[in-house]
């Protein structure tokens, strides 16, 4: 079967999931698929969705309706973003260069993760949509400053820093799938990278406290970062409502609550659980994301309705890279907005700012 007659099999996300499980070698599909530990996250990131009911009204006029929005006094077509996702020449030859071109076809947003397997730059030349940069943070905060630059230079609008994988969660499913990444595979833009300090453990030092922790930033780090530079910082990785106040205490000017996709520590709440609180807690005006479990625009409308501004998307993309390439995407994206603009018209909701907790039914 060609790619594309693949991918015109695809009715939904999961389709999506289900073809690219077929494509993909075991082990990395396992790697993507997979989620931390006992997967207990992954699967709540899911059932949180499944477990929230729309609450429709009818007979509204629906003819004016748009799923335009404002995020960071950017004009967006639609509250989607992909979310950062590391390494996509694993799915397909085309790359993040891939999933920029559908991102932009499709008038959608791309963060460009620091571990992309194509260059920030090549990315951006492709890339119309909103685009930000995300920064795992460097030791050396010297070479934090100049990837910013080097951003800030290549078009990106946002520096997205993930904050909540210091270290990789436990990953017995790709251990147990093998999982390495290929040797045509790299992350290109840590290139030039000052070298690491070379380290010596005495038997009654940790690798994680002393060895891995030792290079994890601190809220002095993200403070300092977001002084240095013009570009609006929106912290990733966000679940405890008191981590969310201090992102805005010292100057985030976004956050997006996120679980990694279950991927690093298990058993943590989803992000749809904690969204609720967090929204109620640092006001209407600031910008809040979320991500984690989105497959319909169902979900999407969800988050929207318990507080996010707009959600981010991650396995998806790289499924549909896996199955058609940057076509993939863009009918993965074209399908998932095609998907909320039929939620809002049955829910009877014209705008996005019409989607709130009202939309939702809660037994009493
Ligand atoms: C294969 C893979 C790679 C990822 N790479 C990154 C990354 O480089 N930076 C980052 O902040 N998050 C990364 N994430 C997390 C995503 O940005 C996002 O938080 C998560 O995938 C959302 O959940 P979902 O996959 O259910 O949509 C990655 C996730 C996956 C599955």
């Amino acid at each position: 079967m060609t790619t594309s007659s693949k991918f015109s099999k695809a009715l939904n996300l999961l389709d999506y999931q289900h073809l690219a499980k077929e494509v993909l070698p075991h082990a990395i599909y396992e790697y993507v698929y997979g989620g931390g530990a006992d997967e207990l996250t992954l699967n709540r990131n899911r059932s949180a969705f499944d477990e929230v009911c729309l609450w429709p009204r009818v007979l509204n006029n629906l003819t004016q309706g748009t799923t335009a929005t404002t995020i960071l006094g950017q004009s967006w077509r639609t509250p989607i973003m992909l979310a950062p996702v590391a390494f996509q020449k694993m799915a397909h030859a085309d790359g993040e260069v891939g999933t920029a071109r559908a991102a932009s076809a499709l008038d959608i947003g791309m963060t460009v993760s620091t571990l992309s397997s194509q260059s920030m730059e090549e990315v951006s030349e492709q890339l119309s949509t909103p685009k930000w940069f995300q920064l795992y943070w460097q030791l050396d905060r010297g070479f934090n400053l100049a990837l910013i630059r080097r951003a800030q230079e290549a078009g990106y609008q946002a520096i997205v820093v993930t904050v909540d994988s210091a270290i990789h969660g436990i990953r017995n499913r790709a251990q147990r799938a093998n999982f390495e990444l290929p040797e045509n595979v790299k992350a290109v833009n840590l290139e030039d990278r000052p070298p690491l300090p070379s380290k010596a453990f005495t038997p009654d030092q940790s690798i994680v406290f002393q060895g891995m922790m030792s290079e994890a930033p601190t809220w002095d780090d993200i403070e300092w970062l977001i002084k240095e530079t013009s570009l609006p910082v929106i912290i990733k990785g966000i679940l405890h409502p008191s981590d969310a106040l201090k992102a805005k205490s010292i100057g985030a000017q976004g956050i997006v609550v996120s679980n990694h996709g279950g991927r690093t520590l298990d058993s943590v709440p989803s992000a749809l659980d904690v969204l609720p609180n967090i929204r109620k807690l640092v006001g209407e005006d600031y910008t809040v994301l979320m991500d984690g479990g989105i497959q319909r625009g169902t979900d999407v409308f969800k988050a929207l309705a318990l507080g996010a501004n707009a959600v981010m998307l991650g396995r998806p993309q790289f499924y549909a890279l896996a199955v058609g390439g940057a076509q993939g995407v863009a009918h993965m994206l074209r399908i998932l907005r095609e998907e909320l603009e039929v939620t809002m018209a049955l829910a009877g909701t014209p705008r996005i700012e019409d989607i709130n907790h009202d939309c939702l039914f809660a037994a009493l």
